[in-house]
């Protein structure tokens, strides 16, 4: 490798992050609503909600699982406007066999973040990955002679909507090689830490095959251009291409099933899955197919031995008729494969690549034109940035940012102070110039 080790790799694999109460326009928080509004109608109906939440209890404390009662409550039985969970002594617990506590919640992920609180709290029990201690349960009090907690219950609100993991690389880090069985657990354990704003990146390059030859290339064309299986996270960003590829046949078809799981159990328990975007990124071979097409190089962020054969991917510039195109197909790709969408989609175009041109006026144009990507294919499109950019490369200086953060109709971007724990750049860019942002907390909910 020629260039230095890349700083991301130095970045924490995980991370939870509390969406900031400081909005600082009114503009974003009606927008932010009217989203909130649209995932709660949306949202799985509640006795698939609460028949999830029993799922992920009896693989944890197969057990207890008569001792629980979970219902699923609307926002208004909150005590405000937001969501919350609400622990009560069961009703008929005074009865041999019946159910002793009673956890209702606005979503299946606010019955298990309150099925965690007691289980923390009241039975002295620790829930984490298998590295970090794993579930430890043996404190619990048998069935039939759980803690009763006060009578009045316990009300737990949340402060802010949304509870945000993982950073655009945990897929390649982390989770490469994990099949379903792996997947159910570590959504098990998300939902019980209470967090609902997951990535879902799995399986992309299935719905990228289908998308580019709607713009006639080829598998064989796409070889060179996606990653192998334990890279696609920078090859997704456009970090490098083709390293460690190509990727087997069988690799597209399972990683989508895989993914389509994963979706289905996310929706069930109330949680918001963000989907991927089109950032730019696009394979060399669409070059001869639209020769006219206005295509650029990025840098030498990888190679080896100064081979261009891995580096130096090709972005098509955002001012192209067809950067909306391909945008608006990748968005109509996912949710004809997918049957439905929560709105909120990632995209990264500058991860540690820096623009070609620092004109604000061209940056806003890409930004523009990547929401406009989205938009076309989702009319209630959100876009979630991570801010990893703003922190990594001194290209982003104020006038730039300002133009990338205005470039779409304040509160339709969300940026995720991802490093901001460090180096926090809601203070130096005067709060993401009004734009909604998320700071990273790893204190989470508990
Ligand atoms: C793909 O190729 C076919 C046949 O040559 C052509 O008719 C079609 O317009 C091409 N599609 C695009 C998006 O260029
Ligand atoms: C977008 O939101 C509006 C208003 O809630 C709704 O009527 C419409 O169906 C939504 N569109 C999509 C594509 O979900
Ligand atoms: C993180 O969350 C905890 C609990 O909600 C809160 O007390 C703390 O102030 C937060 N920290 C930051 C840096 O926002």
């Amino acid at each position: 490798m020629d260039s230095p080790l890349p700083a991301i790799s130095l970045l924490l694999l995980l991370l939870f992050s509390l969406f900031s109460a400081a909005y600082s326009s009114t503009l974003g928080v009606q927008y932010i609503s009217k989203l909130l509004q649209i995932q709660d109608r949306e949202r799985a109906p509640p006795t698939l909600q609460v028949a999830a939440a029993r799922a992920v209890l009896h693989r944890l404390l197969p057990s207890h699982s008569p001792a629980f009662e979970f219902r699923i409550i609307s926002k208004e039985k909150c005590g405000g406007e937001g969501a919350c969970f609400i622990i009560n002594n069961h009703p008929s617990s005074y009865k041999y066999g019946a159910p002793e506590i009673l956890i209702s919640g606005v979503t299946g992920v606010e019955v298990l973040a309150g099925l965690h609180w007691y289980l923390k709290y009241w039975c002295g029990s620790h829930i984490s990955w298998k590295k970090t201690g794993g579930a430890q349960l043996f404190s619990i009090p048998q069935s039939g002679s759980l803690s009763r907690v006060q009578d009045s219950g316990i009300l737990v609100q949340r402060p802010i909507p949304w509870n945000y993991y993982q950073n655009a690389v945990t897929s390649s880090y982390t989770f490469a090689w994990w099949d379903w069985e792996r997947w159910e657990q570590e959504i098990d354990w998300m939902a019980l830490q209470g967090i609902n704003l997951p990535l879902a990146f799995t399986g992309q390059e299935t719905i990228w095959r289908k998308v580019f030859r709607k713009f006639n290339i080829t598998n064989s064309d796409l070889d060179d251009f996606f990653g192998g299986p334990a890279f696609l996270a920078w090859s997704r960003m456009g970090n490098l291409h083709g390293w460690g590829g190509p990727l087997p046949e069988s690799w597209f078809h399972e990683q989508l099933t895989l993914q389509k799981k994963i979706l289905a159990r996310m929706y069930e328990l109330g949680m918001t899955p963000v989907l991927p975007a089109f950032s730019g990124n696009v394979p060399a071979a669409l070059k001869d197919i639209f020769p006219s097409a206005k295509i650029t190089r990025l840098g030498n962020w990888f190679s080896v031995k100064s081979n261009p054969k891995w580096c130096c991917t090709y972005l098509l510039d955002a001012t192209d008729p067809l950067f909306v195109e391909i945008g608006r197909t990748f968005i109509e790709e996912q949710l004809k494969e997918y049957g439905r969408t929560s709105h909120i989609y990632n995209c990264d175009t500058f991860d540690e690549n820096t623009p070609p041109v620092d004109d604000p006026g061209y940056i806003s144009s890409l930004g523009a034109a990547i929401f406009s990507g989205m938009q076309s294919g989702d009319e209630n499109a959100t876009w979630l940035m991570q801010g990893w950019l703003f922190s990594y490369d001194p290209f982003w200086r104020p006038p730039q940012m300002k133009a990338l953060l205005h470039s779409v109709p304040l509160g339709k971007l969300v940026v995720l102070d991802l490093f901001a724990e460090v180096k926090p750049i809601w203070i130096s860019s005067e709060q993401f110039y009004g734009v909604p942002y998320a700071v990273l907390n790893t204190t989470g909910i508990f």
